[in-house]
């Protein structure tokens, strides 16, 4: 028998106890895998620690999965260290992420042709931190009128960071009291303003794992554990393959690799609005009924990178991307396509999809044996209890564990029905997360 290969998965966590301990548990029951080569993988985890690294030390880990770093510096810069000297695999990498944040992807969408809305940056309510401001900023900052710049974009409108996150700072400007005083509050933070999706049909958030994409109905407006509806072909076909691509393009064209993609739909047009989200929250109290498929989809990806030592690369390069929207002869839907295309070719889909089938045939049902046991349930259990109040925690335990025996019945008769590991997405979403052949 060929020599196995060892590969270990570093998981960078901050508080969740929840994803790392499912994703663990998956880990250890896949056990070594054949890839289509006939090379055998084994694949192991382990909890990253934080502590003093010198800069030459070589890592053990071959692929840190990162939830932590986004604010958190020491880890940042040990993982900024193992991309440059070590080519661990990462997702995400903290270089794109930096360096392109929620203002960034607004400007690449907008090149790309997306339906971004009308957005304005406009400096900063108070004075800088630094000894050069107030010379500075009298000689040049240039004096504006706001009521004019959101009388052009027209309210209603949203004030925003322009790094924004966890709905920090984010407020709808009705009218100009509003505009005055949560520019007002703004106080140090860089704003946008942007114009509001007003009456929009549908929230589809789209949660991106390498070339897989589950297109969920968002509810906004509800509780954390509401947010996330299920409701299967929310979208027309049309529509959920645009927010696919859409997804996929934000990601390729940063290297993202793990990110959530928001849209709001209305009259058939995906206009996007937040696409710079770095490793998303993926909390069996937020996701439920599509947990099981985001464990998968991260397995499966983590797998194939690693069995297949994908390279990992740091630097955009946007060439082959302006190339298409600065490309008159196209449409908007030609240029879709193009970028489908080349969001395959990064992901290398084709590739992955045939590796899914040859490596990993069993995956589905491990997963499945796996929510259906007790471990599982013991797991539900306690992320509740750690997660609310002890007096809501059977209502809590009722509710996920419905949508959760929901998953299960669905998804025991699409493995009954004979559909492919990668067709799932069409389920919970509107179109297959990997284009079928
Ligand atoms: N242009 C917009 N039109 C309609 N709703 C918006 C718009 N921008 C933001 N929102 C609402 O505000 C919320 C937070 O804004 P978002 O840009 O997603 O910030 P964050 O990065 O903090 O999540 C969104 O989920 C959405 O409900
Ligand atoms: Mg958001």
């Amino acid at each position: 028998m060929p020599a196995t290969h060892e590969h270990l998965i570093g998981l960078l966590l901050g508080a969740e106890e929840d994803w790392p301990t499912a994703f663990e548990a998956l880990t250890r029951r896949l056990g070594p895998v054949t890839a289509p080569d006939g090379a055998r993988h084994a694949v192991s985890t382990e909890r990253m620690t934080i502590e003093p690294f010198n800069l030459r030390d070589k890592p053990r880990h071959d692929l840190v999965i990162d939830r932590l770093a986004h604010w958190y510096y020491h880890p940042r810069e040990w993982l900024k260290k193992v991309a440059l000297m070590d080519d661990v695999y990462l997702l995400n990498s903290p270089f794109t992420f930096q360096s392109m944040e929620k203002h960034a992807a607004y400007c690449a969408l907008m090149r790309l042709g997306m339906h971004v809305p009308e957005t304005v940056l406009v400096p900063y309510k108070n004075p800088v931190d630094n000894a050069r401001w107030a010379f500075t900023s009298a000689k040049y900052n240039k004096s504006f009128d706001l009521d004019r710049i959101a009388e052009d974009l027209g309210y209603p409108m949203y004030m925003k960071p322009f790094d924004g996150g966890a709905w920090r700072g984010v407020s709808m400007i009705r009218d100009r009291d509003d505009l005055h005083r949560s520019y007002d509050d703004s106080g140090e933070m860089l704003m946008h303003l942007q114009q509001a999706v007003d009456g929009f049909e549908v929230f589809a958030r789209a949660l991106t794992i390498g070339p897989e994409t589950m297109v969920m109905k968002f509810r906004p407006d509800e509780p954390m554990h509401n947010r996330y509806a299920v409701e299967h072909g929310f979208l027309s076909p049309a529509v959920g393959s645009e927010a696919v691509t859409i997804a996929q393009t934000v990601n390729a064209f940063f290297r993202w690799e793990f990110n959530s993609c928001e849209m709001l739909v209305k009259d058939g047009v995906v206009y996007p609005i937040d696409y710079a989200n770095a490793c998303p929250d993926v909390a069996v109290t937020s996701l439920h009924y599509y947990f099981p498929w985001a464990m998968k989809a991260l397995l499966r990806w983590s797998v194939y990178c690693l069995a297949t030592d994908r390279k990992p690369r740091t630097q955009v390069d946007t060439t082959p991307w302006f190339a298409v929207a600065d490309d008159e002869s196209l449409e908007y839907s030609g240029k879709l396509a193009a970028y489908q295309r080349l969001a395959d070719d990064y992901f290398e889909t084709e590739r992955y999809r045939e590796f899914c089938d040859v490596a990993l045939p069993h995956i589905d049902e491990m997963v499945l044996e796996w929510v259906d046991s007790d471990d599982f349930r013991k797991l539900l259990t306690s992320t509740v209890q750690q997660t609310y109040p002890p007096h809501e925690w059977d209502r809590f335990e009722a509710h996920f564990g419905g949508l959760v025996g929901l998953w299960l019945s669905d998804e025991k008769s699409r493995i009954g029905a004979g559909e492919s590991a990668t067709d799932e997405a069409a389920i919970g979403g509107p179109a297959p997360a990997v284009p079928a052949e």
